[in-house]
């Protein structure tokens, strides 16, 4: 009953010229995929604009990459929901290790977004994955429930059913490593339990559950194979149209 996800973050890559490229190219192979998988681009703030229009009569849908916890005001350079969602996007990554990691990100901010992106009807995707030392000293199960339990405080049980969650180990984040179909399978079964005990199991088996971390044309069909692994959220590979679509070709042949 769960629908696949390929999700592109483009993280702090492709302006509006690239976007446009960068999208033309997925256009025209996505024409080519039937249609029984989700597909999201999260390019950068200032090409938003250039992927909605580039995109308004295709099925693939727009996200960004973050969101302000507040409704306006004075936040220097920060972007809040309801601009996002004016701008015509439908999702929005938060959470992102590189964002905890680089910019100050906590479990409490966290858990704000995830309520201001509710409040704009935007599905949030939220991240959460554990470092390598973590997961060496046997950690990683009890911190991602944690990272889970913080995130979604006080999201009702009808919220929930917009959240999507994306397990991404720091560790495989660009490293080119990827966590083996085993242990992704292994995470996201112990995620899905996580939801039941916070919700019920009805709730837990409708949330989609992300993969993230190094996903490629060559471990994709592996992965996405897997009972619990719902959709990929793509980094370097989804900068490239021929990638990209290769992996949606892939969940295509799964779904
Ligand atoms: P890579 O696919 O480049 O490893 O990035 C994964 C990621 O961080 C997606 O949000």
């Amino acid at each position: 009953m769960r629908r696949l996800l390929i999700a592109g973050n483009w993280k702090m890559n492709c302006g509006p010229y690239d976007a446009a490229e960068l999208l033309e190219g997925l256009i025209e192979k996505k024409s080519e995929i039937d249609e029984n998988v989700d597909v999201l681009v999260c390019p950068p703030f200032v090409s938003i604009g250039m992927a909605v229009k580039y995109l308004y009569d295709t099925d693939i849908q727009v996200g960004a990459q973050n969101l302000h916890f507040e409704e306006n005001g004075a936040y220097t350079g920060e972007i809040s929901g309801s601009m996002l969602a004016e701008s015509g996007c439908n999702y929005v990554i938060v959470g992102h290790s590189e964002r905890r990691q680089y910019f100050g990100e906590t479990d409490k901010t966290v858990n704000k977004r995830v309520h201001k992106a509710l409040e704009h009807k935007l599905a949030p995707i939220v991240c959460v994955g554990e470092s390598l030392e973590q997961r060496k000293s046997d950690k990683h199960f009890g911190l991602v429930k944690n990272q889970i339990t913080a995130a979604l405080h006080e999201v009702s049980e009808k919220d929930i059913l917009d959240v999507v969650i994306a397990y991404e180990p720091i560790w495989a984040i660009g490293t080119g490593e990827t966590a083996s179909p085993e242990q992704a399978q292994e995470m996201h079964e112990h995620i899905r339990s996580v939801l039941t005990e916070l919700y019920d199991e009805d709730s837990a088996e409708q949330i989609n559950i992300l993969y993230g971390g190094s996903m490629k044309p060559g471990n994709a069909n592996e992965l996405l194979g897997q009972k619990d692994v719902d959709g990929g959220l793509i980094g370097g590979a989804s900068l490239d149209a021929e990638s990209f679509s290769e992996i949606i070709t892939i969940a295509e042949d799964l779904a």
